[in-house]
């Protein structure tokens, strides 16, 4: 994959689950790629400055998908936006980038205001036009079961928050520690969900949400960004 970067040679390469080794950091700054990494504590935020990367995500407790912590066996203080934003602004010299939980422009002025000098969106575009989001995703995303939100390592053994079903009540009945390791459970999860699909059973889903689902939209991403830059102006 590094060698693939390398090629290519994107404007922006973002690492989550930690930091990679100095000399991959190095290779890619090198090629003139703008590194991000995601942090979920103020520790991680340093030791993502130390290593010369160009800007953290501060990511917190709130966000959908899969939490970006360093080690998921460590004690997780479970920081939530407003909060790991300010600690991280005020901890490291490197720009901040602030996300979970970020729906629309209000939330994005709210994060500059605390100092951030973006916000990372992903569940506001879920619903897009160009997401690969099936439709069992997108009828549970605009559904009374997207204001119940989980954090759960069922599925790849990480934490990960989702829309709570059939899939989480499964996890939450195992012992915690007999989920296998990625991607062995996750690649069973998803032929799970693809059998149960196919009998019309969509509650095995890994419905990746944050806990502003309920606000998600749909319309084409373009759209959206538009109307994320006229709330913003408007906050
Ligand atoms: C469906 C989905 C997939 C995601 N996949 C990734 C990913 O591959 N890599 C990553 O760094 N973050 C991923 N994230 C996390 C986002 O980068 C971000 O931290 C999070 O979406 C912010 O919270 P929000 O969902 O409440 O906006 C994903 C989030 C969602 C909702």
């Amino acid at each position: 994959m590094l060698r693939m970067l390398l090629e290519e040679r994107p404007a922006v390469v973002s690492f989550h689950f930690g930091l990679p080794a100095a000399d991959r950091i190095g290779a890619l700054r090198g090629a003139g790629v703008f590194l991000l990494a995601t942090a979920t504590n103020l520790s991680e935020a340093r030791a993502i400055a130390a290593a010369r990367i160009d800007g953290v995500v501060a990511q917190g407790f709130e966000a959908g998908g899969h939490r970006g912590c360093f080690d998921p066996a460590a004690p997780d203080d479970a920081l939530r936006t407003m909060a790991l934003t300010r600690l991280v602004v005020c901890g490291v010299t490197i720009p901040v980038i602030a996300a979970g939980g970020i729906m629309d422009g209000a939330g994005i002025a709210a994060c500059l205001r605390l100092g951030a000098g973006a916000a990372q969106l992903g569940t506001a575009f879920v619903a897009c036009d160009e997401s690969g989001a099936d439709a069992g995703y997108r009828s549970a995303l605009f559904g009374e079961e997207s204001r119940h939100t989980v954090m759960t390592t069922a599925i790849s053994g990480r934490p990960a928050r989702r829309i709570a079903n059939h899939f989480t009540a499964l996890g939450d009945s195992l012992d915690a520690g007999t989920v296998p390791s990625y991607p062995v459970a996750y690649d069973a999860g998803k032929a799970l969900h693809l059998a149960a699909k196919e009998t019309g059973e969509t509650g095995f889903g890994a419905y990746w949400v944050g806990q502003g689902a309920p606000l998600a939209r749909s319309m084409s991403a373009a759209a959206l960004v538009a109307e994320l830059r006229f709330e913003m102006a408007i906050a």
